[in-house]
Formats: structure tokens, sequence, C-alpha cells
């Protein structure tokens, strides 16, 4: 049984996860990981702009957003696990992945360990580097910072960061979602999560072995990932597409989701155009109405 909708809790690996299931069951499925330290909100718009044609799942990677913690510490192998379990729970056997930053980190990963699972790949202001000692340690210092000053400073220093500089007055409220998005992530969380990335693997060497269709793409003010990693890591992928996009630094999903989205949308109708993509009059009939209102009310009984 699926079920559609926002906000669905599901116990996985005795984890509850918590994620966003939308679109018609036959068509292709595309998930969509957050990057650090947000939650799948991030996506809110990719979501909405893709699910007439496509099935679209967003989760909340264990520790963010409403999903639970655990006890086990944080790595990036973990956060594929989770993902594998994830798809298997949903009885999903193949998808593509739209992966942000550490989501990207996640998505090169799973590609990496189970490329059967996969059917095409969007990698998102991300790196395949490993951390250099002087990053791994900036995240050991900000592990102390936020135990010794709390989340505030941790929010003003990351957000600077994280968006290009005219973001802050074309997208203020985008802004301060981001802003709650960190606020709302428990310290524990930051710094396993923190721990996790500074032990991350390189991932570089394993490009030239990815087939599936792959899309870069990357904010032109990104400071955390910039442009030339993306350019460096589509050269290593034969036939992968890279697009730049304007006004947007890190977070370029949202800072400039009209031209991230047209640029999602082409690709993806590349990747599936053997699939018969309904016409949104079809993909909405009556039966679908009633069926979806049924599995959304049994969906929030479950909770
Ligand atoms: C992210 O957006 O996921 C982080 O910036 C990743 C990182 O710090 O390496």
């Amino acid at each position: 049984m699926r079920y559609f909708g926002n906000n669905i809790k599901l116990l996985v690996n005795n984890l509850v996860v918590n994620y966003t299931d939308q679109g018609a069951d036959d068509a292709p499925v595309i998930i969509f990981i957050h990057g650090f330290p947000l939650n799948k909100t991030m996506w809110d718009k990719q979501l909405e702009c893709l699910k007439e044609h496509y099935r679209v799942i967003a989760y909340d990677i264990r520790g963010h957003g409403d999903s639970e913690i655990g006890k086990d510490n944080f790595s990036i192998d973990i956060f594929v696990t989770d993902l594998l379990n994830l798809m298997d729970a949903l009885k999903i056997e193949r998808a593509s992945l739209c992966g942000l930053s550490m989501g990207g980190y996640i998505a090169l990963n799973a590609i990496e360990n189970h490329p059967e699972r996969f059917d095409a790949l969007v990698l998102c202001d991300t790196n395949c580097i490993a951390d250099p000692p002087l990053v791994k340690q900036k995240r050991l210092n900000t592990i102390e910072s936020i135990r010794d000053f709390g989340l505030e400073r941790y929010v003003d220093d990351s957000i600077v960061q994280l968006f290009a500089p005219e973001s802050f007055t074309t997208h203020q409220e985008t802004v301060s979602e981001v802003k709650e998005m960190i606020l709302n992530t428990s310290e524990q969380s930051l710094s396993k999560t923190l721990l996790a990335l500074s032990l991350r693997k390189s991932t570089c060497n394993k490009l030239p072995e990815i087939t599936i269709p792959v899309l870069f793409i990357v904010g032109e003010e990104d400071k955390i990932t910039p442009p030339k990693a993306s350019e460096l890591m589509h050269e290593k992928i034969k036939n992968s597409i890279l697009h730049i996009i304007s006004h947007a630094g890190h977070l370029s999903n949202m800072e400039n989701p009209d031209e991230f989205n047209e640029q999602l949308k082409a690709f993806f109708a590349t990747v599936y155009k053997e699939h018969d993509i309904l016409q949104p009059d079809q993909s909405t009939s009556t039966f679908t109405h009633i069926r979806n209102s049924l599995n959304m009310l049994l969906a929030f009984i479950s909770i």
C-alpha cells in the first residue's frame, strides 16, 4: 500500500523516517536528497513542478527535519543504507536521484555501490573530493563552537556561506526559511553530521565508471562547492551535462527555482523520453483522485 502526501512517517530499520511522496503510481520515480543542515522542504518548489509527470519523493535524512536521529554514529555509508532501505520499504526497484551538496555526496556513494538501482543522477552544488585537512579541522572547530556558544552563532556564520549576496535582498523569505531549518536541527545531529562529512571518502576516481545520464547544476556564486568543482566532475563523466545557475549561491534550487526547474524538466524529459508521460487531464482522472484521497486518509490515520 502506498501512502500519498506530505510528512508521511515510516518505520525503516527501527528508525522513523519522514518523507513526502507525490505523483502517479506508475510514473518514473525521482528521489530528492537535501543538503546540510537543511531538510526535505528545501525541495518544495521542485516537487510542485515535477509531480505532474513523475512520482517525486523527498525525505528527511536521519537527524534532520522530522526523521529520528537514532543511536548510531552518522556516516555517508549509513545515509546510503537509509536511502536504499527507504526505497525497499516503498518497493521502488529503480529511481533517479537529485541531491544537493551533502545530498550529492550521498547520491554519488549510492550510485557507486548500487548502480543497478538508479536511472539518472542530478548533482547540485556538490563535490566528489574528501575534506582536505584544513576543512576537516574547521568542522571539528565548528562542533566545539556549537557546543560552547550554541546554535545562533552557527546559523549566522553558515547562512552567509549558503546564499549569494543578492539573495539576502531578493529572497528574504527563503533566507528566513533556511535559518529556521538550521535552528530546528538538534545540536547533536549537527555535530554527528559534521563529523560524518569530515570523514567521508573521495568518489572522484569512480566518476568515469558512471554510465547513466548525469546533470550537474551549480549556482554561479556558490562559495562552498564552486562551479569549478562541478566542471571538474563534469569532465570526468562522459556525456554529462553542466548548467550554471545565475543569481544563485550554494542553494541554487531555492535561490533561482525557475531556472533550476527548467533544467530539471528538460533533463528528465530526455531521460524518460520512452515513458508515456500522461497529460494532466488523464493523470488526474476521477479514479486517481478517489484513490489518492483514500490513501491520504489512511496515511493520516496511521500517524
Ligand atoms: C551542504 O550543503 O550539504 C554542506 O554545505 C556540505 C558540506 O558542508 O560539505
